[in-house]
């Protein structure tokens, strides 16, 4: 299967995933369980959600792996991954916040972001009505419009990020919030690391950082940012919470080195 076509599955199985996950939430959110902290949650929909893709994937393309927030990883003799997390956003989703996502990349190489390649991605915000798409080499997409993101930023860097889920990190988060407002402008922080992303593929954001990310919950904004002209980089990868940081390559930089500057 070549990647458009890889492309346009994962965008079908987003659209349909996001379809059911909205309905969900219009019925109701059940919590199912907490996962690292009390303030990570997961509903009964994550877990729905991501049987639904799971199966779908697997009847369509039964050698690739899978890697999924919810139900963990399953090995690839195909040579390539899907990288899932079925809402991302839950806090939002529990709260009903319309800032939820279904995130699906398709990735190439081993099941490790440090070394796989992005080859199609689909984040669908189903409560906004958008799905974002990403082909490697063929662009970043939103309902027919190619994506493009920032490159000035004279009144400065507007910026999102956001926070894990242990209290013990917020004093180093804020902190690294504090050193990246020397070139921000103002700070978003919307509650779903894909929707981010997406938005700074589209030009709604300049740039992004934040630590301790999952594999799923970046695996495809990343690819949207990258096939939108946007760099990517994880600062850190083998520390316990890598910094994940992206925007338009001189952002990016500067980002970058503001972010590593342990002065301020
Ligand atoms: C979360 C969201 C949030 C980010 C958290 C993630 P989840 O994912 O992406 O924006 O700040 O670090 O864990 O738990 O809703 O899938």
């Amino acid at each position: 299967m070549i990647a458009a076509d890889l492309g346009a599955l994962a965008a079908e199985v987003a659209r349909e995933a996001g379809e059911l996950a909205r309905r969900r939430r219009s019925e109701g959110v059940a919590l199912a369980a907490t996962k690292s902290t009390i303030a990570d949650i997961v509903t009964e929909a994550d877990r729905e959600v991501e049987h639904l893709i799971r199966e779908r994937v697997r009847a369509e393309r039964p050698d690739d792996g899978f890697l999924g927030e919810e139900t963990g990883a399953e090995r690839s003799s195909s040579g390539c991954t899907w990288v899932v997390d079925p809402i991302d956003g839950t806090v939002n989703y529990a709260y009903g916040i319309p800032g939820y996502s279904v995130s699906i990349a398709v990735v190439e190489g081993e099941p490790d972001p440090e070394r796989w390649q992005g080859v199609a991605a689909a984040v669908c915000a189903p409560a906004l009505g958008e799905l974002f798409t990403a082909v490697r080499g063929e662009g970043a997409w939103l309902d027919g419009t190619r994506l493009a993101v920032t490159t000035e930023t004279p009144a400065g860097a507007l910026l999102g990020t956001g926070f894990g889920y242990d209290p013990s990190t917020h004093d180093g988060d804020l902190a690294t919030v504090r050193r990246a407002m020397a070139m921000a402008r103002d700070v978003r922080r919307m509650g779903s690391a894909a929707i981010d992303l997406a938005y700074l593929a589209a030009g709604r954001l300049d740039g992004f950082f934040e630590r301790g990310l999952k594999p799923w919950d970046f695996a495809a904004g990343a690819l949207l940012v990258e096939e939108a002209g946007g760099a990517v980089t994880r600062l850190d990868p083998s520390a316990a919470r890598p910094m994940l940081v992206a925007g338009g390559p001189e952002i990016h930089r500067r980002l970058c080195e503001l972010i590593s500057d342990r002065r301020g």
